[in-house]
């Protein structure tokens, strides 16, 4: 085989981590708590428990932007567009009243993955398997969670800021382009198979934070 065919025939990384995360990924819609929370047998007060909790997370996620953004690999991955902490905001504001700081429980597996994205530094392919993880998931079967959101929730957009993407009008287009971002970093074969593996913790990280929310609202 010539060496050019050897570099065709690698698997990119947009296609390493969608195979690598299958597996993850069914356990993670298939938890009782997204099941309860998507056939409406839940409360909104539930709702806004899971979103107290990403607001932990994307802070931390989104401090993790900031400093890989420094770094043109990383820049090449984060996007105003993106971002995530504002709309939460607003969406506790909505469902919690304005002092909803001092309302919310920052449950023990959301600090356990607040804690992984503070110790992945400015590693960009750490980053990237957490950022995949996320912000595909969120334009992808975040779209599905908010029309379910609204059919038994009666939420509209004031609750739901975080489902909704007002730069991004077709996530087809946006999500293409994220995958050609991350299939153009500059890893070796041993760092794709290791951002793989840390998009797997990542989806695990959030099947524990379903596990925690389950504990307290199924
Ligand atoms: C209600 C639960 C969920 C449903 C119904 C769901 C559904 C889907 C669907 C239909 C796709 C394919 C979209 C496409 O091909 O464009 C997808 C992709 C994705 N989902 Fe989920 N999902 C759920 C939960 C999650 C969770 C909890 C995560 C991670 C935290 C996640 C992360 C992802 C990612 C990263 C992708 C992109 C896969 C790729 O193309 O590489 N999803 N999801």
């Amino acid at each position: 085989m010539s060496p050019a065919a050897t570099l065709t025939d690698r698997p990119t990384l947009s296609a390493s981590l969608r195979e690598g995360t299958r597996a993850e990924h069914g356990k993670a819609e298939s938890t009782g708590f997204i099941e309860a929370l998507m056939s409406g047998q839940l409360t909104v007060a539930a709702y806004a428990d899971l979103a107290a909790q990403q607001w932990a997370i994307y802070g931390a996620l989104e401090a993790a932007s900031a400093r890989v953004g420094v770094h043109p690999a990383g820049a090449s991955l984060v996007f105003d567009e993106l971002e995530r902490t504002t709309a939460i905001e607003q969406d506790l504001t909505f469902l919690l009243g304005p002092e909803w700081q001092r309302a919310v429980t920052i449950r023990p597996a959301t600090r356990a993955y607040v804690a992984a994205l503070s110790d992945l530094g400015d590693d960009v392919a750490l980053y990237a398997a957490h950022a995949y993880t996320r912000y595909l998931g969120d334009l992808s079967g975040g779209q599905i969670v908010k029309r379910m959101l609204e059919r038994h929730y009666g939420l509209g957009p004031e609750g739901l800021a975080f489902y909704t993407f007002p730069e991004i009008p077709k996530a087809k287009p946006f999500k293409d382009l994220y995958r050609e971002r991350l299939d153009a970093l500059p890893l070796t074969a041993a760092e794709v198979e290791r951002t793989v593996a840390e998009a797997c913790v990542a989806f695990r990280l959030n099947s524990a934070v379903f596990a925690d929310l389950g504990a307290v609202h199924c």
